[in-house]
Order: C-alpha cells, then structure tokens, then sequence
C-alpha cells in the first residue's frame, strides 16, 4: 500500500499470463454487494488488439483534454499527462475491468475489486495503472462486451521503466482527514 505507485512507462518485457491470472485471482476475493461479484475481467495479450484499443483512447483523450478545466489542464501539464497514451501499446498486458450494471452496487463492489488487483499486483513487483477514459464504449465494441456490462477502468500491468519512490505524489497527513465523532472535530484536539 505504502509503495504503490501508478505507472505510466512500461519495459516491453513480458509477464507470464499464469503471473497475470494470478494477480486477477485476488480480485476475486474483494467484498461486494450482495455478494454479487458483478465484476468481470477482459485481459487483452493481443498487440494488434492493443493498438486498436490505443488509437481509440487517444481519440476520446483529445476531446477530454480540449474540455478539461483550466487547474485540471495545469494538473495534467505538471504531471506530464498528455492525450497520448503509450502505455495501452507498451504494457505486457491490459485488464480492462467491467462491472454488471444490473447489479446492486455494482461500481462501488467493481472498484473494490479493482484495489485488490492494484495491490496483488505491486506484491509480485508488477506495475500498474487505473487509467480511465472518459467514455469506454469503444471498449463494448471492441473487445464484445455486452451491453450489461459497463467497462470502468483500464490497467495496463507490467514491468515498471520508471522509478517512483514513496514520497512521489505524497499523501496527506492522517490528522488532516480524520475527525473524530463530528466532521471539524480534529484528532490532535482529543485524547483518543
Ligand atoms: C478512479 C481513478 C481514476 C484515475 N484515472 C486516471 C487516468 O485516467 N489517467 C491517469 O494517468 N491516471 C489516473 N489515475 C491515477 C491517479 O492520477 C493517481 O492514482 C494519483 O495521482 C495518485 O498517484 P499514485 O497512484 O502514483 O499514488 C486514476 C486514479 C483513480 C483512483
């Protein structure tokens, strides 16, 4: 948790799809609603299909960063986040995560499984990324997943080419985010 950095430059070395279906395997342990599970996994290994699924980002990445707000434009600028999206081509492979939208509590269960993969996948040294473009239906009609499904998130995994250390984008202070009894009720201002 403390070491988990995402990942944005990939090498092009491979990763085994055992070790990947290993990784997705702790995804099948996150709690949902209802015990509903309504997730589903789509790994993409295939390089032709990747470049599809690049080509088709980048076109919804344009349009996002034309709209974007002006401190959300500084944002990406300092954190040198552009509408070009190698890493969707340079990852071993790409886990694009689907949640049933028929089910209860569907995208909250679906993220929950999503954290799970994040952190098994730093456990076995592996990189990631929650890369999520703002309109996934091409990823409906590329890769044929149905309707019911709705695509949230796509994360590229593979070995890191960048070297993030912990204190890269830092988080805030326990105190700054815990009240105590009633939201402004500061833990350093109460004996706990
Ligand atoms: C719900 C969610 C959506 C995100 N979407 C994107 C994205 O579309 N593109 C991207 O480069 N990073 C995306 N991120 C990554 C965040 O920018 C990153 O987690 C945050 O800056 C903290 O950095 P860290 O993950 O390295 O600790 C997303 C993260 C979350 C949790």
């Amino acid at each position: 948790m403390r070491n988990r950095r995402s990942v944005r430059k990939y090498k092009k070395q491979l990763i085994p799809v055992k070790e990947v279906l290993q990784v997705l395997e702790a995804g099948r342990f996150a709690p949902s609603g209802a015990n509903q599970q309504p997730w589903a996994y789509i790994l993409v290994t295939d390089n032709e299909l990747k470049q599809e699924i690049r080509k088709e980002a980048e076109i919804v990445e344009k349009d996002f960063h034309c709209k974007a707000p002006k401190t959300l434009k500084k944002w990406l600028e300092k954190q040198g986040i552009t509408h070009q999206k190698e890493f969707l081509t340079e990852a071993s492979a790409l886990i694009v995560v689907a949640g049933y939208i028929k089910a209860p509590y569907w995208l909250e269960s679906t993220w929950i499984s999503i954290a799970y993969v994040l952190l098994q996948a730093e456990s076995q040294g592996f990189g990631t990324l929650t890369y999520t473009p703002s309109d996934t239906r091409f990823l409906n009609k590329l890769l044929k997943i149905s309707k019911d499904y709705q695509p949230v998130v796509i994360v590229p995994i593979g070995y890191p080419a960048e070297k993030l250390s912990p204190e890269t984008r830092p988080r805030k202070p326990l105190e700054t985010i815990v009240h105590i009894n009633r939201y402004g009720s500061r833990l350093f201002e109460t004996s706990v």
